[in-house]
């Protein structure tokens, strides 16, 4: 029997998780890092952050946000599991296996994507590309990052901005006119300027360089002020293709759900593209940047404190390391409230 060529994906269930232990400007000041409440508040907009505790994987705050976002669907079937992270539980194999195995789900495909802080919507390209080639009806996909594991604590640059945390969302397979039906994606990446974000050993480069790694090559960098510039720049180009393509002009979009970098980068993209800033959704001041989970944890806490409502339409743009970035658009479908 011929099948129809293609079948869309459709958003039918969202979960998030951020590990108990809050830590404020404060904490980070009283730790003995060399900032300031002040200034962490003005240039970033974020007041407190989650981190996990020793013994406390990426593979743990993705099993939690995957159950929300399992029992938000109404279901423990999928028949796959994509883990997008920046800080998978072990170099080899991938957290995902793992992560499927933990929530019952055994033999399933299973794996990871490395788009750092775009890992969601690079996620969402492929759970759709699972969907649409009927590898799978149903895909669970799971952002998740431990980034305090990576963080050298002395760092002032990026101590105060990386938190940890998780989000997930199920996706079946559906019509294109259906709300939760992703829109069309924008993705991108530039290698050039793959050293604005790194870890620079660890991988097969510093093992075949024949010099030993310093201790500090081992902590994530990032040449902020380079990468923020990238950031604006991209982020506007790849929301303004997305809501192009989606046929949505910019007074059509009821949420705008940018990755959760920086409030002053959310600020110059609703400036740049005219934007009414009172519908960009944040949750900067208390997650800070999260990483790959960014824009699944804001969708599902909008959705939970009532900023984000079924029919809403919304689109939604992530940057990161690679460097990749990319945007999309959804309607916002109507989930039960976790
Ligand atoms: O998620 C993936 C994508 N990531 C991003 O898009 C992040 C983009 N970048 C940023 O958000 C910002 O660049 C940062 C928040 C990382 C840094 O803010 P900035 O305003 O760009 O600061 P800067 O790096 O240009 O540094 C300005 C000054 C420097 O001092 P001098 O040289 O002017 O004396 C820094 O040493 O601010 C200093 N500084 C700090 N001061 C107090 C940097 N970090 C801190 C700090 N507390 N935490």
């Amino acid at each position: 029997m011929r099948r129809p060529s293609h079948r869309n994906a459709v958003l039918i269930g969202i979960g998030a998780y951020v590990p108990p232990t809050r830590i404020s400007n404060a904490d980070l000041i009283a730790g003995g890092l060399d900032t300031s409440d002040e200034w962490i508040r003005a240039r970033t907009g974020i007041a407190t952050r989650h981190i996990v505790q020793p013994g406390v994987a990426t593979s743990d705050l993705a099993v939690e946000a995957a159950w929300r976002a399992l029992e938000s669907a109404g279901t423990g079937e999928v028949d796959a599991v994509v883990l997008a992270t920046t800080t998978p539980d072990r170099p080899c194999p991938a957290t995902a296996p793992d992560v499927a195995a933990r929530l019952g789900l055994h033999e399933v495909p299973a794996f990871d994507i490395a788009a750092v802080c775009s890992g969601f919507l690079y996620g969402l390209a492929t759970a759709a590309g699972l969907i649409a080639s009927h590898a799978a009806d149903r895909v669970l996909l799971v952002t998740a990052d431990a980034f305090s594991t990576l963080i050298n604590p002395a760092d002032r640059s990026t101590a105060v901005i990386f938190g940890d945390g998780a989000g997930a969302v199920v996706l079946r397979a559906g019509h294109v006119d259906e709300p939760g039906a992703i829109g069309p994606m924008v993705l991108h990446s530039d290698g050039a300027h793959s050293d604005l974000i790194e870890v620079p050993a660890g991988g097969a480069r510093q093992r075949v360089s024949g010099t030993e790694p310093r201790a500090e090559d081992f902590f994530f960098r990032m040449q902020g002020r380079e990468t923020y510039r990238h950031a604006v720049t991209r982020m506007t180009e790849a929301s303004a293709q997305a809501a192009r393509l989606a046929g949505w002009s910019m007074t059509d979009i009821d949420r705008f759900a940018v990755h959760q970098a920086n409030a002053r980068i959310l600020n110059s993209l609703a400036t740049r593209l005219e934007f009414p800033p009172d519908r960009c959704l944040s949750n900067i001041e208390h997650v800070g940047n999260t990483g790959a989970a960014s824009l699944a944890l804001l969708l599902a806490q909008s959705a939970d404190s009532g900023l984000l409502t079924a029919g809403h339409k919304v689109l939604l743009t992530a940057f990161g390391g690679g460097l990749t970035w990319g945007a999309t658009t959804l309607i916002w479908p109507d989930l039960p409230a976790h």
